[in-house]
């Protein structure tokens, strides 16, 4: 049994990126950590060129990661969430699972489970949900796929502006858009995914689903 975790988060050990390890650790099965950044995946051009063949006519990498989750037993997908909705390589490594679905289905029936990221606080009433946006599109795809959703695990991650050099000081600044005018870098912190005890127990608990998921 093979366990398949993607990240669409292009920063270097990111939040998102340790969130989806923990999970995959926790399946206590063989795994495979894909980091997108590290491959080059077009988003799909709806050319219907792969309903014949299973494969996709774009010469990248894309055919390789979906050959891999072709391959996997189970699917985690990572991602963050830029302008409130999932970012755009995720997306696009979605999109080129297109070719795996035509006549076969290959992805039904796999358990599938998303690792979200946002910065938004969960009492923030304010601003776009966006851990539920990003966590939707994935949960959309495995659905419209016929996989077996497991579960979500949604991430408090950093807003960009505590590491930009400007912080609270700038016009636009998202520390103050999130936390309030007052807010500064300071009393915001930086939040990591292993200072946060109750996303290290989920993490695991997701892991855990996943591998009952795969026995049952
Ligand atoms: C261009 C850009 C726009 C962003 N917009 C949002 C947003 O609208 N909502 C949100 O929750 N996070 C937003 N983020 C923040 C990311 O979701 C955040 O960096 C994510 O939680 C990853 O955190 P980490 O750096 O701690 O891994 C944005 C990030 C970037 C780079």
């Amino acid at each position: 049994m093979k366990v398949l975790g993607v990240s669409g988060s292009p920063i270097k050990n990111s939040n998102t990126d340790k969130a989806l390890k923990a999970v995959l650790e926790a399946t206590g099965l063989e795994t495979e950590f894909i980091k997108l950044t590290d491959y080059v995946v077009a988003p799909c051009m709806a050319c219907l060129g792969c309903v014949k063949t299973n494969r996709c006519v774009i010469h990248d990498d894309g055919i390789v990661l979906a050959e891999k989750a072709k391959e996997a037993d189970a699917l985690v997908v990572a991602g963050f969430t830029p302008y409130s909705t999932l970012d755009s390589r995720t997306k696009a490594f979605i999109e080129r699972l297109y070719p795996l679905r035509h006549n076969h289905g290959f992805m039904a029936g796999k358990p599938g489970a998303a690792v979200i990221t946002s910065c938004v606080p969960e009492d923030n009433k304010q601003l776009p949900p966006a851990c539920e946006m990003g966590t939707n599109a994935v949960i959309f795809y495995m659905m419209e796929e016929g996989m077996r959703f497991v579960g979500a695990l949604k991430i408090q991650g950093n807003v960009p502006c505590i590491r930009c050099g400007f912080g609270d000081q700038c016009k636009m600044s998202g520390i103050r858009m999130l936390y309030g005018p007052t807010a500064t870098i300071d009393s915001v912190g930086i939040k990591t995914f292993e200072s946060q005890p109750l996303n290290v127990d989920a993490a695991g608990e997701l892991g855990r689903k996943i591998a009952e998921a795969l026995i049952a």
